[in-house]
């Protein structure tokens, strides 16, 4: 059982909560339309909020919850009333009173997801908000690499790039604490928040030193959409310094792999050819695995009430 109303963060979740999270979506992961003959959600509604414009973050959850047999309505945040002022927690309240199942909420301001689960009966799902948590991004991580590396602690883990924007940053930094790995953050001295180190990872502001020894290099976009000025020179001067490319990689474990959560710019924290590079990145399986997860965080968060249909 999750102890938890909603799924917020993985700051708030026990490592024994992230590992049956992970074991449970284990059954959907390649087989989702076998395992969800059975409709666990059958006449339950979710509901997905996005401020914030997602691609497979949204497509996701609406697949899972449909898979799952939920009857899913997708809100139309730009034909709502938030666009005539409305508060949030007048539409937590409006919200409330359809009596959703489940809401699924992404929200560009950190702390808006947690101010509607407050004022909601149902469970809520955090689907990222602002910089600071997107945990079934850092779940899906998690299963990624059990399933390609075969294991799940003990190992190095390197996160490279825009840290200070990153709520996939966060939330892989608590999870992988829990899990007990060693992280490591690799970046401009710009994107790095300057007290990361309180939550327990090593910083690095050059990816040769960086990348020694490490088993999962991810990699993150510029959100340049959540920066206010100047945080690096150019994007060529950029991806010369900490672009992921062959050159780079040679630093980390000959079998190390690469992990990005997309959306991608190639050429600029990422080289192209590498990203395509399917023995070393896994960048496709981890949307594989997304849809698992959100399968699983659903089944989860309504055990109860599926239990008692
Ligand atoms: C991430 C996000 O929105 O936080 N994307 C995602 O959910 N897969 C990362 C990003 O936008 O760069």
């Amino acid at each position: 059982m999750l102890k938890n109303k909603d799924l917020l963060g993985i700051r708030e979740l026990s490592k024994n909560e992230i590992l049956y999270i992970i074991d449970n979506a284990k059954k959907y992961y390649h087989n989702n339309k076998i395992t969800t003959k059975k409709k666990v959600l059958n006449n339950f509604t979710q509901i997905n909020l996005f401020f914030e414009n997602s691609t497979r973050t949204q497509v996701s959850f609406e697949i899972a919850g449909t898979l799952l047999g939920a009857s899913v309505v997708n809100f139309p945040i730009n034909n709502s009333s938030q666009s005539k002022g409305e508060t949030l927690i007048d539409l937590a309240a409006t919200l409330n009173s359809m009596t959703p199942d489940i809401l699924v909420i992404r929200h560009p301001n950190s702390g808006a997801v947690q101010l509607i689960s407050e004022k909601v009966i149902c469970p809520v799902i955090n689907a990222g908000d602002g910089n600071h948590e997107h945990p079934t991004q850092a779940l899906l991580d998690i299963l990624t690499i059990k399933k390609r590396i075969g294991r799940i602690e003990d190992l190095n883990i390197a996160i490279c790039g825009d840290i200070t924007h990153s709520r996939v940053a966060r939330s892989n930094i608590f999870c992988h604490r829990k899990l007990g790995n060693k992280i490591r953050v690799i970046g401009p001295k710009t994107l790095i928040p300057k007290d990361i180190d309180k939550l327990g990872v090593q910083v690095f502001y050059n990816m040769v030193d960086g990348l020694r020894n490490i088993d999962v290099v991810m990699v993150l976009r510029l959100q340049k959409e959540r920066m206010d000025g100047g945080y690096f020179s150019s994007e060529r001067e950029y991806f010369h310094l900490y672009g992921l490319d062959d050159r780079k990689m040679k630093y980390a474990k000959a079998s190390a792999i690469i992990m990005h959560p997309g959306p991608m710019n190639r050429g600029v924290e990422i080289d192209g050819d590498l990203a395509d590079n399917i023995d070393k990145s896994v960048i496709t399986m981890q949307v594989e695995a997304g849809l698992a997860i959100r399968m699983s965080v659903l089944e989860l968060l309504l055990k109860k009430k599926i239990d008692n249909v």
